[in-house]
Protein backbone atom coordinates (compact mmCIF):
# COMPACT_ATOMS: atom_id res chain seq x y z
CA UNK A 1 0.00 0.00 0.00
CA UNK A 2 1.46 3.44 -0.64
CA UNK A 3 1.42 6.36 1.69
CA UNK A 4 -0.65 4.89 4.58
CA UNK A 5 -1.95 6.54 7.26
CA UNK A 6 -0.22 4.90 10.65
CA UNK A 7 -1.13 5.69 14.20
CA UNK A 8 2.19 5.17 16.49
CA UNK A 9 2.20 4.60 19.84
CA UNK A 10 4.93 5.07 22.17
CA UNK A 11 5.08 3.81 26.21
CA UNK A 12 8.60 1.83 26.99
CA UNK A 13 10.09 4.58 29.10
CA UNK A 14 8.22 8.36 30.84
CA UNK A 15 7.03 9.79 27.52
CA UNK A 16 4.12 8.99 26.28
CA UNK A 17 3.71 9.28 22.63
CA UNK A 18 0.95 9.35 19.84
CA UNK A 19 2.21 10.26 16.18
CA UNK A 20 0.74 10.13 12.73
CA UNK A 21 2.35 9.39 9.50
CA UNK A 22 1.25 9.20 6.44
CA UNK A 23 3.85 7.53 4.25
CA UNK A 24 6.75 9.29 5.14
CA UNK A 25 4.95 12.36 6.55
CA UNK A 26 4.59 13.56 8.79
CA UNK A 27 1.51 14.66 10.14
CA UNK A 28 1.63 15.05 14.10
CA UNK A 29 3.47 14.27 16.95
CA UNK A 30 2.36 14.79 20.35
CA UNK A 31 4.18 14.02 23.34
CA UNK A 32 3.33 13.98 26.86
CA UNK A 33 6.23 13.09 29.55
CA UNK A 34 5.85 12.04 33.39
CA UNK A 35 9.76 13.38 33.69
CA UNK A 36 8.63 15.92 36.17
CA UNK A 37 7.25 13.13 38.70
CA UNK A 38 10.76 11.47 38.72
CA UNK A 39 13.05 14.33 39.21
CA UNK A 40 12.79 14.52 43.07
CA UNK A 41 13.42 10.28 42.79
CA UNK A 42 16.69 11.31 40.39
CA UNK A 43 15.65 8.51 37.72
CA UNK A 44 12.36 7.07 36.45
CA UNK A 45 10.27 5.35 38.67
CA UNK A 46 8.13 2.36 36.44
CA UNK A 47 5.27 2.45 38.63
CA UNK A 48 5.09 5.94 38.68
CA UNK A 49 5.99 5.98 34.71
CA UNK A 50 3.35 3.36 34.15
CA UNK A 51 0.18 4.94 35.97
CA UNK A 52 1.25 8.42 34.07
CA UNK A 53 0.65 6.68 30.78
CA UNK A 54 -2.31 5.64 31.87
CA UNK A 55 -3.25 8.99 32.56
CA UNK A 56 -1.90 10.35 29.70
CA UNK A 57 -2.87 8.02 26.92
CA UNK A 58 -6.18 9.05 26.02
CA UNK A 59 -5.55 12.71 26.13
CA UNK A 60 -2.74 12.11 24.29
CA UNK A 61 -3.98 10.06 21.48
CA UNK A 62 -6.98 12.69 21.28
CA UNK A 63 -5.03 15.78 20.84
CA UNK A 64 -3.24 13.64 18.13
CA UNK A 65 -5.94 12.99 16.09
CA UNK A 66 -7.78 16.33 16.16
CA UNK A 67 -4.28 17.93 15.42
CA UNK A 68 -3.86 16.17 12.53
CA UNK A 69 -7.00 16.26 11.20
CA UNK A 70 -8.25 12.77 10.81
CA UNK A 71 -10.33 10.15 13.04
CA UNK A 72 -9.33 6.91 13.79
CA UNK A 73 -11.63 5.53 11.24
CA UNK A 74 -9.40 7.06 8.42
CA UNK A 75 -6.04 4.91 10.03
CA UNK A 76 -4.77 2.28 7.98
CA UNK A 77 -2.69 0.41 10.68
CA UNK A 78 -1.55 1.01 13.88
CA UNK A 79 1.99 0.65 15.32
CA UNK A 80 2.88 0.58 19.02
CA UNK A 81 6.52 -0.11 20.68
CA UNK A 82 6.79 -3.31 22.35
CA UNK A 83 10.06 -3.63 23.87
CA UNK A 84 12.83 -2.87 24.82
CA UNK A 85 11.71 -0.61 27.63
CA UNK A 86 10.30 -0.76 31.00
CA UNK A 87 7.74 -4.10 31.41
CA UNK A 88 4.77 -2.30 33.15
CA UNK A 89 4.96 0.92 30.48
CA UNK A 90 5.32 -1.15 27.40
CA UNK A 91 1.91 -2.63 28.72
CA UNK A 92 0.06 0.18 29.35
CA UNK A 93 0.57 1.41 25.35
CA UNK A 94 0.62 -2.22 24.00
CA UNK A 95 -2.98 -2.88 26.11
CA UNK A 96 -4.83 -0.07 24.42
CA UNK A 97 -3.10 -0.24 20.95
CA UNK A 98 -4.80 -3.77 21.09
CA UNK A 99 -8.01 -2.36 22.39
CA UNK A 100 -7.89 0.04 19.32
CA UNK A 101 -7.11 -2.67 17.16
CA UNK A 102 -9.95 -4.73 18.09
CA UNK A 103 -12.48 -1.88 18.26
CA UNK A 104 -11.56 -0.54 14.49
CA UNK A 105 -10.79 -3.93 12.83
CA UNK A 106 -7.44 -2.26 11.89
CA UNK A 107 -4.38 -4.52 11.82
CA UNK A 108 -1.62 -3.93 14.30
CA UNK A 109 1.99 -3.62 14.39
CA UNK A 110 4.47 -4.33 17.29
CA UNK A 111 7.67 -2.55 16.89
CA UNK A 112 10.60 -2.71 17.95
CA UNK A 113 11.25 1.04 19.58
CA UNK A 114 15.63 0.87 18.57
CA UNK A 115 14.63 0.15 15.24
CA UNK A 116 12.35 3.06 15.22
CA UNK A 117 14.96 5.64 16.24
CA UNK A 118 16.71 5.05 13.17
CA UNK A 119 13.12 4.95 10.82
CA UNK A 120 12.33 8.17 12.20
CA UNK A 121 15.43 9.91 9.91
CA UNK A 122 12.56 9.51 7.32
CA UNK A 123 10.49 12.17 8.65
CA UNK A 124 13.35 14.85 9.36
CA UNK A 125 13.01 17.40 6.53
CA UNK A 126 16.74 18.59 6.47
CA UNK A 127 17.25 14.88 6.13
CA UNK A 128 15.27 14.16 3.49
CA UNK A 129 16.70 17.25 1.60
CA UNK A 130 20.08 15.13 1.59
CA UNK A 131 19.26 12.07 1.09
CA UNK A 132 16.62 10.46 -1.95
CA UNK A 133 14.15 12.09 0.09
CA UNK A 134 11.58 9.00 1.40
CA UNK A 135 14.07 6.36 1.59
CA UNK A 136 16.69 6.29 3.98
CA UNK A 137 20.44 5.77 2.41
CA UNK A 138 21.95 2.56 1.59
CA UNK A 139 25.44 1.82 3.73
CA UNK A 140 23.70 3.07 6.68
CA UNK A 141 24.73 2.73 10.07
CA UNK A 142 23.28 4.22 13.43
CA UNK A 143 24.51 5.60 16.58
CA UNK A 144 21.80 5.62 19.14
CA UNK A 145 22.47 6.91 22.61
CA UNK A 146 19.76 8.10 25.30
CA UNK A 147 19.27 7.17 29.06
CA UNK A 148 18.22 3.42 28.22
CA UNK A 149 20.47 2.64 24.95
CA UNK A 150 23.99 3.10 23.83
CA UNK A 151 24.33 1.22 20.82
CA UNK A 152 25.51 0.77 16.84
CA UNK A 153 23.37 -0.50 14.67
CA UNK A 154 23.67 -1.52 10.77
CA UNK A 155 21.28 -1.25 8.58
CA UNK A 156 20.67 -3.03 5.92
CA UNK A 157 16.62 -2.62 5.35
CA UNK A 158 14.55 -0.71 7.70
CA UNK A 159 11.83 -3.08 7.37
CA UNK A 160 13.67 -6.60 7.62
CA UNK A 161 17.76 -6.33 7.96
CA UNK A 162 18.95 -4.30 11.23
CA UNK A 163 22.19 -5.90 12.90
CA UNK A 164 23.24 -4.70 15.90
CA UNK A 165 27.07 -4.18 15.88
CA UNK A 166 28.08 -2.71 19.44
CA UNK A 167 26.28 -2.06 22.95
CA UNK A 168 26.73 -0.69 26.29
CA UNK A 169 27.91 -3.65 28.66
CA UNK A 170 26.73 -1.73 31.25
CA UNK A 171 25.23 1.88 32.06
CA UNK A 172 23.65 3.69 29.05
CA UNK A 173 25.62 7.11 27.90
CA UNK A 174 22.71 9.11 29.42
CA UNK A 175 22.28 7.14 32.72
CA UNK A 176 26.25 7.33 33.05
CA UNK A 177 25.33 11.59 32.52
CA UNK A 178 22.73 11.39 34.97
CA UNK A 179 24.70 9.72 37.50
CA UNK A 180 27.73 11.63 37.13
CA UNK A 181 25.39 14.43 37.67
CA UNK A 182 23.75 13.51 41.05
CA UNK A 183 27.73 13.13 41.65
CA UNK A 184 28.08 16.71 40.98
CA UNK A 185 25.21 18.00 42.94
CA UNK A 186 23.00 18.80 39.53
CA UNK A 187 19.44 17.91 38.75
CA UNK A 188 18.14 15.04 37.07
CA UNK A 189 18.00 14.64 34.17
CA UNK A 190 21.50 15.25 34.29
CA UNK A 191 22.69 15.39 30.09
CA UNK A 192 21.78 18.90 29.94
CA UNK A 193 22.65 20.33 33.26
CA UNK A 194 26.17 18.58 32.28
CA UNK A 195 26.41 19.62 28.78
CA UNK A 196 25.93 23.51 30.25
CA UNK A 197 28.05 23.03 33.24
CA UNK A 198 31.26 21.39 30.52
CA UNK A 199 30.95 24.57 28.39
CA UNK A 200 32.53 26.63 31.48
CA UNK A 201 35.65 23.95 32.11
CA UNK A 202 38.29 22.68 30.65
CA UNK A 203 38.07 19.12 28.70
CA UNK A 204 41.36 18.41 29.16
CA UNK A 205 41.67 19.20 33.22
CA UNK A 206 41.47 15.68 34.16
CA UNK A 207 42.06 12.55 32.02
CA UNK A 208 39.47 9.89 32.83
CA UNK A 209 39.35 6.48 31.77
CA UNK A 210 38.02 5.12 28.08
CA UNK A 211 36.18 2.01 29.17
CA UNK A 212 36.88 -1.01 26.67
CA UNK A 213 38.86 1.23 23.93
CA UNK A 214 42.41 -0.57 22.75
CA UNK A 215 44.20 2.31 21.46
CA UNK A 216 47.10 -0.07 19.80
CA UNK A 217 43.58 -0.73 17.42
CA UNK A 218 41.60 1.84 17.61
CA UNK A 219 41.05 3.33 14.20
CA UNK A 220 43.43 0.56 12.17
CA UNK A 221 41.97 -2.84 10.79
CA UNK A 222 44.41 -5.02 13.12
CA UNK A 223 43.31 -7.66 14.96
CA UNK A 224 39.61 -7.35 15.98
CA UNK A 225 39.74 -7.41 20.45
CA UNK A 226 36.69 -8.43 21.99
CA UNK A 227 34.40 -5.67 22.62
CA UNK A 228 35.42 -3.74 19.33
CA UNK A 229 32.18 -1.72 19.08
CA UNK A 230 30.97 -1.87 22.63
CA UNK A 231 30.88 0.39 25.53
CA UNK A 232 31.33 0.34 29.05
CA UNK A 233 30.62 3.77 31.32
CA UNK A 234 30.23 2.07 34.92
CA UNK A 235 33.90 2.48 35.76
CA UNK A 236 34.24 5.73 34.40
CA UNK A 237 31.70 6.59 36.68
CA UNK A 238 33.72 5.54 39.44
CA UNK A 239 36.46 7.35 38.65
CA UNK A 240 34.46 10.66 39.09
CA UNK A 241 33.22 9.44 42.49
CA UNK A 242 36.98 9.05 43.35
CA UNK A 243 38.13 11.95 41.81
CA UNK A 244 35.55 14.55 43.21
CA UNK A 245 36.20 12.15 46.50
CA UNK A 246 39.84 13.06 46.50
CA UNK A 247 39.03 16.59 46.15
CA UNK A 248 37.26 16.74 48.71
CA UNK A 249 39.56 14.58 51.24
CA UNK A 250 42.73 17.35 50.28
CA UNK A 251 40.23 19.71 51.64
CA UNK A 252 40.40 21.55 47.98
CA UNK A 253 37.36 22.90 46.24
CA UNK A 254 35.99 20.28 43.66
CA UNK A 255 36.72 22.36 39.96
CA UNK A 256 32.79 21.11 39.08
CA UNK A 257 33.07 22.42 35.53
CA UNK A 258 35.96 21.01 34.77
CA UNK A 259 35.24 17.55 36.04
CA UNK A 260 31.70 17.85 34.14
CA UNK A 261 33.64 18.51 30.42
CA UNK A 262 36.38 16.02 31.38
CA UNK A 263 33.81 13.17 31.94
CA UNK A 264 31.87 14.62 28.99
CA UNK A 265 34.32 14.08 26.70
CA UNK A 266 35.67 10.74 28.15
CA UNK A 267 32.15 9.53 26.98
CA UNK A 268 31.44 11.39 23.92
CA UNK A 269 35.53 10.59 22.20
CA UNK A 270 34.51 6.66 22.83
CA UNK A 271 31.10 6.91 21.60
CA UNK A 272 31.90 8.59 18.68
CA UNK A 273 35.74 6.79 17.80
CA UNK A 274 33.84 3.75 17.90
CA UNK A 275 30.68 4.66 15.93
CA UNK A 276 33.41 6.06 12.93
CA UNK A 277 35.94 3.36 13.54
CA UNK A 278 32.86 0.73 12.97
CA UNK A 279 31.58 2.64 10.11
CA UNK A 280 35.06 2.34 8.17
CA UNK A 281 35.77 -0.99 8.69
CA UNK A 282 31.98 -2.32 8.06
CA UNK A 283 31.87 0.01 4.85
CA UNK A 284 29.20 2.19 6.32
CA UNK A 285 29.01 5.46 4.56
CA UNK A 286 26.23 8.03 6.33
CA UNK A 287 25.67 7.42 10.34
CA UNK A 288 22.18 8.30 11.62
CA UNK A 289 22.12 9.40 15.42
CA UNK A 290 19.37 9.40 17.75
CA UNK A 291 18.20 9.00 20.81
CA UNK A 292 18.26 11.95 24.06
CA UNK A 293 22.00 11.92 24.12
CA UNK A 294 22.46 13.39 20.53
CA UNK A 295 21.18 16.70 22.24
CA UNK A 296 24.29 17.35 23.27
CA UNK A 297 25.95 19.98 22.02
CA UNK A 298 29.75 18.67 22.21
CA UNK A 299 28.80 14.97 20.66
CA UNK A 300 27.16 16.72 17.70
CA UNK A 301 30.51 18.78 17.46
CA UNK A 302 32.33 15.79 17.61
CA UNK A 303 30.25 13.53 15.44
CA UNK A 304 30.30 16.09 12.94
CA UNK A 305 34.80 16.08 12.91
CA UNK A 306 35.13 13.14 12.73
CA UNK A 307 32.47 11.87 10.56
CA UNK A 308 33.92 14.87 8.43
CA UNK A 309 37.32 13.28 8.75
CA UNK A 310 36.40 10.00 7.97
CA UNK A 311 34.27 10.88 4.52
CA UNK A 312 31.08 9.70 6.69
CA UNK A 313 27.96 11.67 6.22
CA UNK A 314 26.43 12.50 9.49
CA UNK A 315 22.63 12.83 9.48
CA UNK A 316 21.19 14.24 12.84
CA UNK A 317 17.16 14.13 13.17
CA UNK A 318 15.94 17.63 14.72
CA UNK A 319 15.50 17.10 18.68
CA UNK A 320 11.81 16.46 18.78
CA UNK A 321 12.46 13.43 16.49
CA UNK A 322 15.31 12.23 18.77
CA UNK A 323 13.80 11.53 21.77
CA UNK A 324 11.15 8.96 22.77
CA UNK A 325 8.13 9.80 20.43
CA UNK A 326 5.00 8.38 19.09
CA UNK A 327 6.10 9.54 15.41
CA UNK A 328 8.96 7.25 15.05
CA UNK A 329 7.06 4.15 16.13
CA UNK A 330 4.58 5.22 13.16
CA UNK A 331 7.35 6.24 10.98
CA UNK A 332 8.46 2.40 11.31
CA UNK A 333 4.87 1.24 11.42
CA UNK A 334 4.34 3.11 8.15
CA UNK A 335 7.86 1.08 6.32
CA UNK A 336 6.27 -2.04 7.25
CA UNK A 337 2.73 -1.88 5.51
CA UNK A 338 4.63 -0.28 2.63
CA UNK A 339 7.15 -3.62 2.31
CA UNK A 340 4.00 -5.74 2.85
CA UNK A 341 5.16 -6.93 6.41
CA UNK A 342 2.01 -8.79 7.58
CA UNK A 343 0.87 -7.25 10.66
CA UNK A 344 1.29 -8.64 14.06
CA UNK A 345 -0.87 -11.47 15.96
CA UNK A 346 -2.68 -9.94 18.28
CA UNK A 347 -1.83 -12.17 20.89
CA UNK A 348 1.88 -10.77 21.17
CA UNK A 349 3.01 -10.00 24.53
CA UNK A 350 5.70 -6.86 25.18
CA UNK A 351 8.95 -7.63 25.36
CA UNK A 352 11.08 -5.38 28.01
CA UNK A 353 14.55 -7.07 26.91
CA UNK A 354 14.03 -7.15 23.47
CA UNK A 355 17.36 -7.32 21.41
O1 LIG B 1 15.86 9.40 24.49
P1 LIG B 1 15.56 9.93 25.85
O2 LIG B 1 14.67 11.14 25.97
O3 LIG B 1 14.90 8.81 26.74
C1 LIG B 1 15.44 7.53 26.89
O4 LIG B 1 16.28 7.38 27.78
O5 LIG B 1 15.04 6.61 26.13
O6 LIG B 1 16.97 10.22 26.54
C2 LIG B 1 17.07 10.74 27.86
C3 LIG B 1 18.53 10.80 28.22
C4 LIG B 1 18.77 11.19 29.67
O7 LIG B 1 19.70 10.28 30.24
C5 LIG B 1 19.36 12.60 29.55
O8 LIG B 1 20.26 12.90 30.60
C6 LIG B 1 20.08 12.52 28.23
O9 LIG B 1 19.21 11.75 27.40
N1 LIG B 1 20.28 13.84 27.64
C7 LIG B 1 21.50 14.40 27.43
C8 LIG B 1 21.29 15.70 26.92
N2 LIG B 1 19.93 15.90 26.83
C9 LIG B 1 19.34 14.75 27.28
N3 LIG B 1 22.73 13.89 27.64
C10 LIG B 1 23.78 14.69 27.34
N4 LIG B 1 23.66 15.94 26.86
C11 LIG B 1 22.45 16.49 26.64
N5 LIG B 1 22.35 17.74 26.16
ZN1 LIG C 1 14.47 5.66 23.13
Amino acid sequence: QENPLILGIESSCDETGVGLVRGTELLTNTVSSSMEEHVRFGGVIPEIASRAHLDAFVPTLQQALSDAGVTLEDVDAIAVTSGPGLAGALMVGVSAAKALALATGKPLYAINHLVAHVGVGLLDESIAAMTQGGQLPENLGALLVSGGHTEILRVRSIASDVELLGATIDDAAGEAFDKVARLLGLNYPGGPAIDKLAREGNAKAIRFPRGLTMPKYMGTAEAPGPHRYDFSFSGLKTAVARCVEGYEARGEEVPFADVAASFQEAVLDVITAKAVLACKEQGITTLLLGGGVAANSRLRELAHQRCLAAGITLLVPKFSLCTDNGAMVAALGAQLVMNGVAPSDLAFAPDSSMP
